[in-house]
Parts: C-alpha cells; sequence; structure tokens
C-alpha cells in the first residue's frame, strides 16, 4: 500500500464488506445486528479504503465532545505490517474534525497488538474490568483506556 490512511465516513452500503473484514480479522467480530444498529444510531463508521477495496474499518459513538471507539480492525492480510498504527492515526484526525477532546475505548486483556498499538498512540489505562467478555476459557478481563485529544486551533 503506498497511499497514506485516510478516514472515510461508509454508508451502509458498505456493511457486507465490514462483516467480511471483520469476521476474517479476529476471534471476536461484530454480528451483523450490531453494525446496522450503528447505522441506525448514526454512529461515526469510519473505513480506510483502497481501489474499492476495504483495508480497515472503526466505529465511533460520539457525545458531545467525547469519542468512545466501539470496534476496530485491519483486514487480516494487512495486519502486523504497520497499518494499525497508520490507520489509528487517520481515525484520530477524523475525531479531532468532529471537535472531540476525548477519546475511551476497551480491549481484551489478551489483546497484546491492540493493546501495543494503543500504547504506542498515547493511550493511558484507566482501569480492569473483571470477568467481563466471554473467551474462549470462560470470561476475560477488558482494559478500559483513553486518550486526551489535543487541540490545534
Ligand atoms: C489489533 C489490530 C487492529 C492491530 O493492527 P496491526 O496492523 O496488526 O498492528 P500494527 O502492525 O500496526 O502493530 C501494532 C503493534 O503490535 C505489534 N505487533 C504486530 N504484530 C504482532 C504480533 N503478531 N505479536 C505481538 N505484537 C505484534 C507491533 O510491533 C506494534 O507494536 P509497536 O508499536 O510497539 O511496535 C489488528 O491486529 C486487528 O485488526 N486485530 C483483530 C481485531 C482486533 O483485535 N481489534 C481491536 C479490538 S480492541
Amino acid at each position: 500500500m503506498t497511499a497514506p490512511a485516510v478516514a472515510l465516513p461508509l454508508t451502509p452500503k458498505w456493511l457486507d464488506a465490514l462483516i467480511e473484514l471483520d469476521a476474517a480479522a479476529g476471534d471476536w467480530p461484530w454480528l451483523r445486528t450490531q453494525y446496522e444498529g450503528s447505522f441506525e444510531h448514526h454512529d461515526l463508521v469510519l473505513g480506510w479504503v483502497e481501489h474499492e477495496q476495504l483495508i480497515a474499518l472503526a466505529v465511533f459513538q460520539i457525545v458531545l465532545d467525547e469519542a468512545s471507539l466501539l470496534n476496530f480492525a485491519v483486514a487480516a492480510e494487512y495486519q502486523s505490517q504497520g497499518y494499525g498504527k497508520q490507520w489509528f492515526t487517520a481515525i484520530l484526525k477524523a475525531i479531532e474534525n468532529k471537535r472531540c477532546s476525548k477519546v475511551f475505548l476497551e480491549l481484551r486483556e489478551s489483546n497484546i497488538r491492540a493493546k501495543k498499538l494503543y500504547e504506542r498512540m498515547g493511550f493511558q489505562t484507566d482501569g480492569i474490568r473483571k470477568n467481563y467478555y466471554p473467551s474462549h476459557n470462560g470470561r476475560e478481563a477488558a482494559i478500559c483506556m483513553s486518550l486526551a485529544i489535543e487541540s490545534h486551533d
């Protein structure tokens, strides 16, 4: 990939592509109903699109100046090559343009790659929710993280 990541707002016409990318990306993909719900609730659904192909996705819920990252994934064939960092940088710009000053997210304790990525992007850990997610071995904890976005006005 040569072009830098740009975060485009996606419409429901991208539903199948979102579901396909997510299903192949990791062990815990969103269901179609979750994407449909996000479109219905006017969440910000963002995509990195190259030649009509979806490379990465992100879904934010925005309330006033706070953005919660609900889902984030890079297509399986592009993982572990630095695209996660590029994509996160692009979605942070999109959030900044929405005048958000804080981003929140939660991730599985076992998701080492995501944790490294978020820490690299400057996120700090705010707390741990024990037994939060169902997992292959019962339940696992959620790590709650946040990032303050500097205003460039
Ligand atoms: C998590 C995810 C978005 C990361 O994107 P990526 O493109 O694979 O990540 P990058 O290549 O940019 O690497 C991110 C960090 O993980 C590290 N990393 C990459 N592959 C790794 C691997 N196989 N094992 C351990 N660390 C790894 C990188 O070195 C980098 O850390 P660094 O900045 O300290 O060097 C991607 O793997 C994904 O879509 N996973 C499935 C869905 C998911 O888990 N989403 C997050 C929900 S919270």
